[in-house]
């Protein structure tokens, strides 16, 4: 379960400020905002087909079986959400096989080095996935790894260690995977990268790495079927105009915190979610995350006395899955005796309650998101929650949530610089104004 806690204050002049979030929130309902034909995954929780569920689990269940390892390629929403999920349910010391790695995700040379040479000890299948089937990221990092794959296993034996995960009709890796006979699932062309968690983009590498698919579908249609009904205690609307009023009143930064480090990938995804659906038409918050207690002793200082730019959201989490106790010592040198007894999750929530009442007395407003526990419904919740409060929140903002068009700036300047084909006149530009700087 997902609850939002608000202070009263902040929640009368949120609602005063936003009476049209109703507008907003129908808006995603009926299909009649910016970006409508990107809205296939409002429902994908209830119209997700169970026998695509049961062909990714019984595909995943070849590849778990062949594979140590399990390498995804794919970049910004064709990977976050997967890795997300995949770091909250199996923490940072799990030792359950197939191991997942990530890859084209950057464009790193020692570490696409590295990672080749440690697959030729061991071995693996590869999940590729890119909606476009063009990005350059992934399609750089699988041109090498499909050529390791090949020469160490042989072509037709590679073809059974890849899935790829792709457009119904266009794009490079569609025309690669038809031509190579890779098993392929396709992305709905209605669902744009950033909202694809719930299609094969995350769910296949979420199944790969051994988690229950049916049980996050079943969180996510919980949540959708809570957020459908759109009245004042709507917890996607009341975050959305929460975060609204907030940047209204000179607070541009949001910053994501937990105190649980199984969060780190969600706090990315949601950065990527919020700052790629928002941060448009010069608007939008700045979305960033902290990890506490870790960023308290280096980013503590500038969050209790620094500029009071931001307002934070916490992810608490209500119920850690096994228990630490902390121990009697009979010297007490450590003067630790105090808390013999009381479980570590205890100390954490004292830490996270201490932490907002100082960021709250230190003139930072504090919102507070609790999940129940880390398992995959509640995790399935959590995501479709946010999805459906960042399209809620960009439509208050009156931008385009679905569509991404700054990031082709980079892509542009870095095409032109690599003659690509196609970018000529722009190569001979851009090496005359570097010339000149
Ligand atoms: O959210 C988005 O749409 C983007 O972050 C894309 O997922 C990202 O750019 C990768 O695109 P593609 O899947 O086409 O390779």
């Amino acid at each position: 379960m997902i609850t939002l806690k608000i202070d009263n204050q902040l929640r009368m002049a949120a609602d005063t400020a936003y009476p049209h979030a109703f507008e907003a929130a129908s808006q995603l309902l009926k299909a009649n905002g910016k970006g409508n034909d990107f809205l296939g995954w409002v429902n994908l929780p209830e119209s997700i087909d169970v026998t695509l569920l049961e062909s990714i689990n019984q595909r995943v269940a070849k590849l778990r079986i062949m594979a140590q390892k399990v390498i995804v390629v794919g970049i910004g929403g064709s990977y976050l959400g997967a890795r997300a999920v995949i770091t909250a349910l199996r923490g940072e010391f799990a030792d359950s096989k197939p191991e997942i790695i990530y890859a084209g995700h950057h464009l790193s040379q020692d570490y696409m080095f590295d990672l080749l040479k440690s697959l030729d000890k061991e071995d693996y299948a590869i999940v590729v996935i890119s909606k476009s089937g063009t990005t350059t990221e992934p399609a750089i990092a699988f041109r090498l790894l499909k050529q390791h794959c090949e020469s160490k296993y042989g072509k037709k034996a590679a073809q059974e260690r890849i899935i790829a995960i792709t457009d119904s009709r266009n794009g490079a890796l569609k025309t690669l995977a038809d031509a190579e006979g890779y098993t392929s699932y396709i992305i709905p062309d209605d669902v744009g990268g950033r909202y694809s968690v719930l299609t094969p983009v995350g769910l296949l590498p979420i199944a790969a790495a051994g988690f229950d698919i049916q049980a996050i579908i079943k969180g996510a249609r919980a949540m959708r079927n809570q957020l459908f009904e759109l009245n004042d205690n709507n917890i996607a609307m009341l975050y959305a105009k929460a975060r609204n009023y907030l940047l209204s009143q000179g607070k541009s930064i949001e910053v994501l915190a937990s105190f649980e480090p199984r969060f780190y990938y969600f706090i990315e995804w949601w950065k990527q979610l919020f700052g790629e659906s928002e941060g448009k038409e010069q608007k939008g918050l700045f979305p960033t995350g902290m990890l506490y207690t870790t960023d308290l002793h280096s980013m503590g200082q500038y969050m209790q006395e620094g500029q009071r730019l931001f307002f934070e959201t916490f992810i608490s989490l209500k119920n850690s899955n096994n228990q630490c106790v902390i121990p009697h010592a009979d010297d007490n040198l450590d003067g630790l005796n105090f808390l013999e007894g009381k479980t570590l999750q205890y100390v954490n929530e004292m830490a996270e309650c201490g932490t907002i009442l100082a960021h709250q007395q230190g003139g930072v407003p504090t919102l507070k998101i609790e999940i129940d526990r880390i398992d995959e419904y509640n995790i399935g919740q959590l995501t479709y929650f946010f999805e459906f409060a960042c399209g809620i929140s960009a439509y208050l903002l009156d931008v385009n949530p679905f569509n991404q068009p700054g990031v082709e700036a980079y892509k542009n300047n870095m095409f032109a610089l690599l003659n690509k084909p196609g970018y000529e006149n722009q190569h001979k530009d851009i090496e005359q104004y570097l010339k000149e700087l």
